[in-house]
């Protein structure tokens, strides 16, 4: 069967179809249990959280499936330009989202003490609840880091968007390297060269991964059907990662603007910018990220540009203003047909057969 994969052995699932995990919020318990409880391997993205809020999402899971899941967590939380970032850069970034801010009738924030999580802390919670899998982003963690998973009986999912990248993961004993192909949607995750230098598309991207290393390579970006997870393994996956398609259910954590907008014709339109987080990420073209396009690469750094955009965030869901919100998405947007979690995940298992049986693709 087409299931059967080493992927789907490691990680001890039925199905090697990975609900991809979401930062920023967009990731919700209800998602990834009742994608572990369909017999794929449900995420949940925990980087914007507190070594306790992480406990307690890991609490919350277990509570609602006994099936395997993954959380993930962003091994690089701070871009190194962070370390001369002061008051007087703040205000100067502040001046520039000026109108955003007055247009949703916002006040300017405040310089905070912090911006964002310390990894070091986060991973150590997460290790002491043991997930029964850790999917890593934006690099690799030490040595001391992985022993720890391997020793609690953690399975290691690393991200890769190049050959190298998928090298450097195998090479570090992570089990599982996800190829990320640049089709995908939200942050572009590379580590090792500038994410601009590492935009390989997924069609590309699988089989050279999969020449390139023995460990189980997960496919991810522009995978929304049947068709899209039947290719990927005939290209050497053993498992797909699919993200926007789930982030378009009823389940995710998204806003229902951000819905509406992935189920609308402007889905066809995807951009990568920096303008939202400060690091380059795929979403749907709009209003804010046409105007940001002004400055280039002249943004905050992450994640200071992440923190300056928060507000504008909520404003613009509370008052119907997708013309200012991050739309993340990827090229795949414009083939989403499904709601609900188990009406996409049983369209990718029956398409998927279909396509192995109709056209042998495997
Ligand atoms: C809104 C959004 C947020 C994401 N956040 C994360 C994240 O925090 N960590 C991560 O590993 N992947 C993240 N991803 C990537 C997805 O988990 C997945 O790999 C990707 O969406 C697959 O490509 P697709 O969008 O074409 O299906 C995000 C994707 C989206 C759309």
């Amino acid at each position: 069967m087409w299931n059967d994969t080493e992927a789907a052995r490691l990680l001890g699932i039925t199905y090697p179809i990975v609900q991809g995990p979401f930062g920023g919020g967009l990731s919700s318990v209800e998602l990834t249990a009742a994608v572990s409880n369909l017999g794929g391997l449900g995420s949940f993205g925990a980087h914007i959280f507190s070594p306790v809020q992480i406990r307690d999402i890991v609490a919350h899971i277990r509570e609602r499936t006994a099936s395997p899941f993954a959380i993930n967590l962003w091994v690089d939380n701070e871009d190194p330009a962070m370390a001369g970032f002061d008051q007087a850069s703040f205000e100067c970034h502040v001046g520039r989202l000026h109108a955003h801010y007055a247009a949703l009738g916002l006040d300017p924030p405040a310089f905070p003490d912090r911006f964002g999580q310390n990894f070091d802390e986060q991973i150590e919670a997460l290790i002491e609840v043991a997930p029964p899998v850790i999917s890593f982003v934006f690099g690799i963690p030490s040595p001391r880091i992985i022993e720890a998973c391997r020793s609690r009986g953690i399975r290691m999912i690393g991200n890769a968007t190049t050959v190298e990248e998928a090298r450097a993961i195998e090479a570090a004993g992570i089990d599982l390297v996800l190829a990320s192909g640049a089709e995908a949607g939200g942050h572009r995750v590379s580590f090792l060269e500038p994410p601009e230098r590492s935009l390989v598309g997924t069609f590309a991207l699988i089989p050279q991964v999969r020449d390139a290393v023995r460990i189980p390579v997960v496919a991810a970006g522009g995978i929304a059907d049947g068709r899209g997870v039947a290719t990927a393994m005939a290209l050497g996956a053993d498992g797909v990662q699919v993200g926007t398609a789930f982030l378009a259910c009823s389940e995710s954590g998204a806003s229902s603007l951000h819905r509406a907008a992935l189920l609308s014709d402007r889905a066809r339109h995807t951009t990568l910018t920096r303008a939202f987080s400060g690091r380059l990420a795929r979403a749907i073209r709009n209003r804010y990220s046409e105007d940001m396009a002004a400055y280039g690469d002249d943004l905050a750094p992450y994640p200071a540009q992440n923190w300056l955009t928060n507000s504008l965030r909520a404003a613009a869901i509370e008052r119907g203003r997708d013309d200012l919100l991050p739309i993340y998405a990827g090229q795949s947007a414009a083939l989403l047909r499904h709601a609900t979690a188990g009406a996409l995940f049983d369209a990718l298992i029956r398409e998927t057969g279909q396509a192995f049986r109709t056209r042998a693709v495997r």
